[in-house]
């Protein structure tokens, strides 16, 4: 072993048939840390120390889609909600996987007070995870997301507005605005800073012009809080002052870009096929 991967004392990780560099540290258990791949079960997320052990595990593994209840179907995606109470360990596999590309957030040994919102590509051979979201069964700060992945495979695919998108589809399910738990790291704050951008923008250009609209109409029609709006706003410099008030309009630099944006169709949350209630 080289001085660098001892010190780093990080692993590659295979995923059902992706294999994929990790980022950080996670704490995985002593006899797993210093091996250089680790085998990891796509389905319930078991790790194994050999091609070996996993291929005996995968004869006996019988799950095919993430252990809870399926709340989203549309077209060939999925979301399964995981109450972290009901299946610890399956939420405790996902958040040491997770790990490996955090590095500022506290890795949650206590999985208990989060649902998980898991997306899946569906196929013949079974609902393939993509990415998810953790999400606190009560926040006090009002966060509609604590932590979001999506596993590096998949990047820069729009996975993560996918997901931003069906959480802010939960908010407004629950009546509520959201906003992510903060700190976000650099590529969530990329990330969330192109949806808020696109979201509103989109919603502006349906408004049209013949009308003004405030930070507030803007926040409650797509539930993002009304400072994510105004920095949104104040980022994209829609806001101008006019006779002592500040009006939002659409500049011709952000309209050119939205259009560009869109030219990379990305797949889209469909609200009517959301079946969900809030958890009590
Ligand atoms: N460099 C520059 N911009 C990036 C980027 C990168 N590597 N990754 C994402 N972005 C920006 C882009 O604006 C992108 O839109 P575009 O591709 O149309 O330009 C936008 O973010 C959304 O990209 P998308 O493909 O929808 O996101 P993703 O599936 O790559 O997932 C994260 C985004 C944040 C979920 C993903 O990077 C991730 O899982 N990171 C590790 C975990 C993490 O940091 N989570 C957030 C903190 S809890
Ligand atoms: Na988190």
């Amino acid at each position: 072993i080289s001085e660098i991967t001892r010190v780093k004392n990080l692993n590659r990780l295979q995923i059902g048939k992706h294999e994929v560099e990790a980022w950080y540290f996670s704490p995985y258990p002593q006899e797993y840390a210093h091996l250089p791949l680790l085998y990891i079960c796509e389905f319930c997320l078991s790790y194994f120390a050999s091609p070996m052990m996993i291929s005996r595990h995968r004869m006996r593994c019988t799950l095919l889609h993430p252990p809870g209840n399926e709340i989203y179907r549309h077209e060939d995606i999925s979301f399964f909600e995981i109450d972290g109470k009901r299946q610890l360990q399956w939420c405790r596999n996902l958040s040491l996987i997770s790990k490996c590309f955090l590095d500022h957030k506290t890795l949650y040994y206590d999985v208990t007070p989060f649902m998980y919102y898991i997306m899946v590509q569906r196929d013949d051979t079974g609902c393939h995870i993509i990415g998810y979201f953790s999400k606190e069964k009560e926040s006090a700060e009002g966060y509609n997301v604590a932590c979001i992945l999506t596993l590096p495979q998949h990047q820069r695919h729009g996975y993560g507005k996918l997901l931003i998108e069906f959480s802010y589809e939960l908010s407004k399910v629950e009546g509520k605005l959201g906003s992510p738990e903060k700190p976000l790291s650099d590529l969530g704050l990329l990330g969330y800073r192109a949806y808020w951008a696109e979201i509103i923008v989109e919603y502006l250009i349906g408004v049209g012009a013949d009308r003004e609209v405030s930070i507030d109409e803007i926040a409650h029609k797509t539930a993002i809080t009304h400072a994510d709006v105004q920095n949104t706003c104040v980022n994209l410099q829609l806001i101008k002052h006019f006779k002592g008030q500040n009006l939002i309009c659409l500049t011709n630099a952000v309209l050119e870009r939205h259009e560009k944006s869109k030219k990379k169709k990305r797949r889209r949350i469909e609200p009517s096929c959301l079946k969900w209630k809030p958890p009590v």
